[in-house]
């Protein structure tokens, strides 16, 4: 499959997706969108499939939504065709685990794109910031509800009402990123980070994936029972089984997914 917007490789079991209109420092259009649920709809019917990386390039990883192609949207032509928000939540529904490895610029919703992932390893040169006001407009698709809950009321306030830039190592010790590494790395990191977690059970991880993203919509009580009763549902999987008495028998193990 050829795609106009993105690039879309295998590693193994790990899909790399790269946004790719560098000339317009990656900025999100309708297409955009559309091919990139297009690659995860096909990602996720893919059993060779286990994890997915979304990448840009040294410069950006999305310099936010099309500005060129939402200047002359009207208030009207947003409620009646939602207009860029429609289809731009599908990463966030993902159920493999999806990796943002961000270089550059990740503005708007280049930002709200990496954060919809299921968490961010930077470069040393990228840039966060959510400068919408600059533009007389707010965060579309998530911004002010996710950075708030990654680094709090104060950082949040901050980078939506001034607009500013934060850089990685900001980014870091805020909690937006989980990792910061050098430019010429950071996307190797992270593909070593995405096979090491198709490495191990698939119904294991989706059930972690899940329990963590849980965690952010449900009373730590709550939290807490769904984590005790899916800790007892993995002692129903074969790979429960391999893994411990791999672990007995001090070899690697040979998960199957089941
Ligand atoms: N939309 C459309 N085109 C964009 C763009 C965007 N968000 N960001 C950059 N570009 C284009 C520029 O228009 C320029 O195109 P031309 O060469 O044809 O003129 C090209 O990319 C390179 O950009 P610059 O010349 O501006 O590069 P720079 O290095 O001088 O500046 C930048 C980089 C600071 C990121 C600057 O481009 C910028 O401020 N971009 C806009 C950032 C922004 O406001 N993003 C939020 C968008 S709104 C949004 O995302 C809403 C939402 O929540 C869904």
């Amino acid at each position: 499959m050829s795609y106009e917007t993105i690039l879309f490789e295998r590693r193994g079991a790990v899909a790399l997706i790269t946004l790719n209109r560098p000339k317009a420092l990656n900025a999100l259009c309708a297409l955009l969108f559309d091919e990139l649920n297009e690659v995860v709809d096909e990602v996720e019917a893919d059993d060779e499939l286990a994890v997915i990386v979304i990448t840009g390039n040294d410069k950006a990883f999305a310099a936010g939504a099309d500005i060129q192609e939402m200047k002359d949207q009207t208030y009207q032509g947003m409620l009646s065709d939602n207009g860029l928000t429609k289809n731009c939540d599908r990463i966030s529904l993902c159920r493999k685990p999806v990796i943002a490895a961000v270089a550059g610029y990740a503005l708007g919703g280049g930002c709200e794109l990496a954060m919809m992932c299921d968490f961010i390893i930077a470069a040393d040169n990228a840039r966060f910031g959510q400068p919408e006001i600059t533009i007389g407009t707010v965060p579309g698709i998530g911004g002010s509800q996710r950075l708030t809950g990654l680094v709090g009321k104060a950082k949040a306030m901050d980078m939506c009402l001034t607009g500013r830039m934060m850089d990685a190592e900001e980014a870091e010790r805020t909690g937006l990123v989980s990792r910061v590494e050098p430019l010429a790395s950071y996307l190797e990191v992270a593909l070593d980070a995405a096979q090491q977690i198709a490495g191990y059970s698939m119904p294991v991880v989706a059930i972690l994936k899940q329990l963590v993203n849980s965690s952010l919509e449900s009373s730590l009580q709550l939290g807490l029972i769904n984590e005790r009763q899916q800790f007892k549902a993995t002692f129903a999987l074969d790979d429960q089984k391999e893994g411990m008495v791999a672990f007995s028998e001090k070899r690697k193990p040979m998960f199957t997914h089941r």
